[in-house]
């Protein structure tokens, strides 16, 4: 059996971890060989691989990125894109796939599986809003990045007497802005799931500032004002239909310090948060995807997407996990309001 492997998408920390889970079990256990795809969809497009077996996987668990390369190619917006998967596939000798990716790269993988390819999907990214997985790898990371960055901005923030907005990653869900706000003791935090009243959240900058502490407005970059416009990086889309985001930060400092009479700084985190090494949390959870990836494989259990159910790795129907997106809900939400403006 030839299993391929795929990483398509935004590339995240623990992408190499589960790449090393999939290879270290499914070569000396099942006796498989294995295909590295190059680029995500792009690599089964255009035949493009590359070797992978053990002594490709050595020293990969603490390895940012992906060995395999990314993309957000789209094979369903090209035309007679899945004939040629099919085709690159059979030629290749590849039995079966394993596509590791978020909402899009998963989303084709369910499409290929209903025209009868075999694949099993691994549930990635940073933003955490995959449905039916409690948590993805690269989340905890970008956390963790996010929260120290502002640690770090609370001490220089107060030494200035300045309003500091930070910046995070997170298109349609604030997981990221709402874990990392409230681990490092953000004053406001803004999520895409809720419009904001600008007006409201100067009167939170303002009762900060009476503490004699100085304000941390954690905002994510799909988070929008009341009767607002989202603000664009600019208008394109890519192959899945996605504006390209960035930019409510600096608009957001602009409007607080023109409503506050304080100085108001952004710091926008962008692809920190998806860069360098995973943590510990998401190495293992990375590792355990990838041995129970193989194993579904092994089981042809295909069309399944491994998941997160409390501590146990369980499969879920590809279907069911791409159908909608996880966003936060509101009672989360409430929770971190008990911090705002103190
Ligand atoms: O989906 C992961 C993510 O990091 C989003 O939070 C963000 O909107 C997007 O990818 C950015 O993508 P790119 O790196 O292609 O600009």
């Amino acid at each position: 059996m030839r299993v391929g492997v795929l990483t398509g998408g935004g590339d995240c920390p623990g992408l190499n971890a589960v790449i090393r889970g999939i290879v270290r079990k499914g070569v000396p256990d099942y006796g498989y060989s294995f295909l590295g795809f190059r680029d995500g969809w792009r690599g089964p497009l255009e035949a493009l691989t590359k070797p992978l077996d053990i002594p490709a996987v050595r020293g990969l668990l603490p390895r940012g990125g992906t060995i395999l390369g990314s993309s957000r190619t789209n094979p369903f917006a090209i035309s007679g894109g899945v004939e040629k998967i099919k085709r690159n596939l059979q030629n290749l000798g590849v039995d079966a796939l394993i596509a590791i990716g978020g909402e899009d790269t998963l989303g084709v993988a369910t499409k290929l599986c209903e025209v009868g390819v075999n694949v099993v999907g691994v549930p990635k990214t940073i933003d955490n809003d995959l449905s039916g997985t409690d948590y993805t790898f690269g989340f905890d990371t970008a956390v963790n990045i996010a929260m120290e960055a502002i640690d770090r901005l609370h001490t220089t923030a107060e030494s200035h007497h300045r309003t500091l907005v930070v910046e995070v990653m997170g298109r349609h869900a604030g997981w990221i802005a709402l874990h990392a706000g409230l681990a490092g003791g953000a004053n406001v935090i803004l999520l895409p799931e809720r419009q904001f009243d600008v007006d409201q959240v100067a009167g939170y900058v303002e009762k900060r500032f009476q503490t004699q502490y100085s304000p941390i407005v954690v905002v994510a970059e799909g988070a929008q004002p009341l009767d607002g416009q989202m603000v664009l990086h600019n208008q394109a889309l890519d192959a899945f239909g996605h504006v390209r985001l960035g930019g409510i930060g600096q608009w957001l400092a602009e409007q607080l310090e023109e409503k506050t009479g304080k100085e108001a700084r952004t710091v926008v985190l962008g692809h920190i948060q998806r860069g360098g090494t995973p943590t510990a949390y998401d190495r293992v959870l990375a590792t355990r995807f990838g041995l129970h990836a193989i194993d579904a494989v092994h089981e042809g259990d295909f069309g399944k997407m491994v998941a997160l159910r409390g501590t146990d790795i369980v499969r879920v129907e590809l279907a069911d996990a791409t159908r909608e997106l996880k966003t936060v809900p509101v009672e989360r939400y409430t929770e971190a309001e008990v911090f705002f403006g103190s």
